[in-house]
């Protein structure tokens, strides 16, 4: 049955749906989506498509991981209903060079916006079009790319886009690292220093509550903390949790913590929240 058709089947019975888009290589993370959505619509379809539009590096374009087969074998034992997998040229048939795009501004002019140029603008137009194609009434993205489920919740407000938007906590391996498909790329010595990242982001949330407010310096030591561990600093950031602008501790109080840097070649980020009393 094509995609167009199940979800008219689904809505005839007034069954109500759920999206989880990702780029594929499934790991807990993703299942952890998954099991949210489950809990909150009838039923759910996974999209994995790798979005050449959100890559600002070829090299990492061609370098994502396609496993297809694997991934499938998880959906069904998952229980996910629908497995959408569009290509490119569906996605994109005019060519990505004619393809219009959505740009959401604000969001993504800093921190990955900042670093990754024209990645956001390539999330955001994938991100609509799979709400057009699919039509759920909602989404569930995870909090570990929270700059992106806040562009997410600004373009559904922005261009009154009926999809609800619900953010899922991070799942981390055993040492705290965030989950992520670019793990597998890390040697083993770098394995144990990418722990690092999720620790001083602690670090940095303990001073905070213990009512450190002097953001330069607590920022200067969190960059060279990583630095000792070996990372190739891209930024870390005190923010407002609720818009990503720089905060101004006390007086800001709903904060998130946010850090991104490089071992080697693989680049790895993470953030948690942070409320002051
Ligand atoms: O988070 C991801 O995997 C991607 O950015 C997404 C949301 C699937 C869009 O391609």
């Amino acid at each position: 049955m094509s995609l167009r058709a199940q979800i008219k089947a689904w809505r005839k019975t007034e069954q109500t749906i759920a999206i989880v888009p990702t780029m594929g290589n499934l790991h807990a993370g993703h299942l952890s989506l998954i099991k949210k959505a489950q809990t909150l619509a009838d039923k759910v379809v996974v999209s994995i498509f790798v979005n050449p539009l959100q890559f600002d590096d070829q090299q990492d374009l061609h370098k994502y991981p396609r496993t297809l087969a694997a991934d499938s074998e998880k959906l069904m034992q998952a229980g996910c209903d629908l497995l959408f997998t569009p290509d490119t040229a569906l996605m994109y048939p005019q060519s990505i060079a004619l393809q219009s795009v959505v740009h959401v501004p604000g969001m993504d002019d800093k921190l990955c916006g900042a670093q990754r140029p024209g990645h956001f603008d390539g999330v955001a137009t994938v991100v609509t079009k799979l709400f057009n194609m699919v039509q759920p009434d909602l989404a569930v993205f995870g909090e570990k790319d929270y700059q992106q489920l806040l562009l997410v919740r600004k373009l559904v407000s922005d261009l009154n886009l009926p999809v609800k938007i619900v953010g899922a906590p991070t799942i981390r391996e055993a040492s705290d690292l965030a989950m992520s498909s670019r793990n597998q790329h890390l040697t083993a010595t770098e394995k144990q220093q990418a722990a690092q990242l999720y620790a001083s982001l602690q670090w940095l949330k303990q001073q905070l509550e213990a009512g450190e407010y002097d953001v330069n310096a607590l920022l200067k030591q969190t960059r060279s903390q990583l630095t000792s561990s070996g990372f190739t600093v891209d930024y870390v950031a005190i923010c407002r949790a609720e818009d990503l602008q720089a905060a101004n501790p006390p007086e800001d109080k709903n904060l998130r913590l946010l850090a991104a840097g490089r071992l080697g070649s693989v680049r790895l980020i993470d953030n948690i929240g942070c409320s002051l009393a």
